[in-house]
């Protein structure tokens, strides 16, 4: 493609990209198929990359996360960036009222949701997205521009060319943040207490990818420094923000009386557990500017809004049993079953003790009354033991020494709290690896949940990953609730799993600290499973995400022969080892002069094999290619190169000669 024709071609795509990003994430009213918005990156990308030129540090390619950084800029705030007041109760809040009405007569409020995340400030210059901060301090933030980024609801580009500083809430929501902790927890990594942690945790990292894989959005809901004199009310600065293409939570509402603010309330407490993002209260806000600017602030925090906070919601129940369950990992975790009670919108009948530790701090009985919460209002938590109300009857705890599921003893790694059974035979592990295994973002196998794995597993006719292919129509029809039309479904469905992508097997195989993510990046990377199993270590680290642990955790599980057995009864089976989705990482990421070329190998090579030369090549982000022609961007030609050499000489494309070849690799 000429550079004219690319340019514009660029710029159709940047608009076009921008626009369904817009209504993806900030309106949540899709138009196009996630798959047509990944093919329009993917021509983004490519052509950005062969014209690096029309790069741009706002081009919606640049979501992914850049380079890390040594550190975070300090970033001052022209304005700062205050705290709100409390109120806890109605007094407070009729106190808040009168104070107001006394100082500025007839006023009228703006009810709206109290975010429960991080508070950021964006500055666009003439509409481009130039610096993120944090609060900080309130005077002295950090700059995250590089982690906000990635934040895809933060528009890169604004509908006016304004240049304006904004303030919101950048908050990780509920289902992201449940996913995110099973797969920390899969990958033994430790948990975040609730989405403000797992946010903020994310915005601070110096990696930007990590910020880029943890799903964040945004709620803006001020306008800091600004230029503007059209706007007279609070809401209607809302409204502009809407305008301008960012996004705002649209549950505020105006309030003429402190009564119709204390109905808000009462309306979001209730509806406040069917959110999909955390909220920690309401804050109020004075609607005018000019009555805003009149009771002006305190060094805190301004007079003119206060924030209700929602009480956390406790209740008592009976703890009456401890349970023991083997996760797939071998970690054995106790669990309170408790009376069922209702506690913020949902019945809760158990909730995890996480570790020994931890019952042994709070002092955790069989047979207590205790105190039940939702950490972050969503996973059940025990708070401690209702000391009062115990009648002598209470058993205290203790971990047993051996695995409630297989009877070998249990022992605890250096550095963990949990205890582990190491047994790789253990029926609870295999079992929960089956599960594993067919689970959504694993193989996918519909029909085959764990009340089936657990019958085929009991009755033992699944016991590894490679019997389920070989189940039969009988067999299944043995099975509890399990008639012809369920059978072929599920026959259906483990068929159809043999051709997913290589991403899912590897995922669903269950190795240690490989999470779907890196699952999906060792695809790509490698292309099919046998790729994968040759990597050294220092390979797979060449591998921007993947670290020490990881490649330590691959290499071993592959060296290991019942794991080749079990990879090559797969293969036999006809489950497919290939990796079938697009290849972006690669240019994206791997930062070498060969990232992204397409190279041909040719004549014959004195200290590599071609094979290894070419595995090596596509280390570093290159794709090896058979036959020579114009999309080729180097030749690298051994001893008695033939017919190969002549048409890359004749079409002018780069040749490199062996020497060439091993100074790359040296570098
Ligand atoms: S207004 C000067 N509105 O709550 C007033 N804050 O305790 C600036 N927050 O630091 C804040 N949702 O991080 C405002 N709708 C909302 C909010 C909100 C969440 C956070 C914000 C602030 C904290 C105050």
């Amino acid at each position: 493609m000429q550079f004219e024709d690319a340019q514009k071609r660029v710029e159709e795509l940047r608009q076009l990209l921008t626009r369904y990003g817009y209504e993806y994430y900030v309106l949540d009213q899709p138009t196009v198929p996630d798959s047509e918005y990944d093919k329009l990156m993917q021509e983004l990308i490519k052509l950005e990359e062969q014209f690096p030129e029309l790069r741009t540090t706002n081009s919606p390619s640049q979501r992914v996360g850049g380079e890390a950084l040594e550190g975070f800029k300090k970033v001052e705030h022209e304005i700062p960036m205050l705290s709100l007041g409390n109120a806890f109760n109605e007094s407070d809040l009729r106190d808040f009222d009168r104070r107001v009405r006394q100082a500025i007569g007839e006023t009228s409020y703006v009810c709206e949701l109290k975010i429960d995340g991080l508070a950021v400030s964006l500055r666009y210059e003439n509409g481009q997205f130039v610096q993120g901060s944090t609060r900080g301090d309130g005077t002295v933030g950090e700059d995250i521009t590089t982690n906000l980024r990635t934040v895809r609801s933060i528009p890169l580009q604004l509908n006016e060319e304004v240049t304006i500083e904004v303030r919101g809430e950048v908050f990780m929501p509920k289902k992201s943040f449940i996913k995110l902790n099973q797969e920390r927890e899969e990958n033994g990594e430790d948990l975040f207490a609730n989405p403000r942690n797992a946010a903020a945790g994310s915005l601070r990292q110096l990696d930007p990818k990590v910020a880029a894989s943890r799903n964040l959005d945004v709620f803006l809901y001020a306008i800091g420094e600004n230029n503007l004199d059209h706007l007279q009310r609070h809401s209607e600065g809302l409204d502009y923000l809407d305008r301008l293409g960012l996004k705002t939570n649209k549950e505020r509402r105006i309030c003429q009386t402190i009564d119709e603010v204390l109905q808000y309330i009462e309306e979001w407490k209730e509806k406040r557990p069917h959110l999909p993002y955390e909220i920690d209260g309401i804050v109020i806000k004075v609607d005018r500017y000019d009555q805003q600017e009149a009771l002006g602030t305190t060094v805190k925090s301004p007079r003119w809004a206060i924030a209700y906070k929602f009480p956390a919601e406790e209740v008592m129940t009976k703890l009456t049993n401890i349970e023991l369950s083997v996760g797939r990992t071998g970690v054995v975790t106790p669990t309170a079953i408790l009376d069922p009670v209702r506690v913020a919108g949902t019945t809760v009948q158990r909730a995890s003790l996480h570790n020994e530790d931890l019952i042994k701090e709070k002092d955790i009985r069989i047979g207590d009354y205790v105190i039940i919460r939702k950490a972050g209002d969503i996973i059940p938590e025990v708070v401690q033991s209702v000391v009062e109300k115990r009648t002598g009857e209470e058993v205290p705890f203790s971990m047993p020494t051996h695995c409630p599921a297989c009877g070998s003893e249990l022992i605890r790694l250096e550095e963990e709290v949990a205890l582990r059974c190491i047994n790789p035979k253990c029926p609870a592990q295999i079992r929960e690896g089956l599960i594993h295994f067919v689970s959504r973002n694993a193989m996918n196998i519909e029909g085959l949940g764990e009340k089936v794995i657990t019958q085929l597993f009991d009755n033992h006719l699944v016991n590894d990953v490679a019997d389920i292919y070989k189940l039969e129509r009988d067999q299944l029809l043995q099975l509890e609730r399990m008639g012809e039309k369920s059978v072929q479904n599920l026959l259906t469905a483990i068929e159809t799993s043999k051709d997913n992508s290589l991403e899912r097997l590897l995922f669903g195989l269950g190795i240690r600290h490989v999470g779907a993510k890196a699952a999906k990046i060792l695809a790509e990377h490698y292309g099919d499973i046998d790729s994968l199993m040759k990597a050294g270590e220092e390979d797979l680290q060449v591998i921007d995400e993947i670290g020490e642990k990881m490649a330590n955790s691959i290499v071993t599980y592959f060296q290991a022969p019942e794991v080749e057995e079990l990879i090559t009864e797969l293969k036999d089976l006809g489950v497919n080892v290939t990796y079938k989705g697009p290849h972006i990482k690669n240019a994206v990421n791997v930062k070498s002069p060969v990232a992204g070329k397409t190279i041909v190998l040719t004549g014959k090579l004195e200290v590599l094999s071609r094979n290894k030369a070419k595995e090596k090549l596509e280390l570093l982000g290159a794709k090896v290619t058979g036959s020579v022609s114009k999309k080729t961007d180097i030749v690298i030609a051994g001893s008695e190169a033939g017919s190969k050499l002549t048409k890359a000489q004749d079409l002018g494309i780069e040749i490199w000669n062996e020497e060439q070849l091993q100074a790359l690799f040296n570098q």
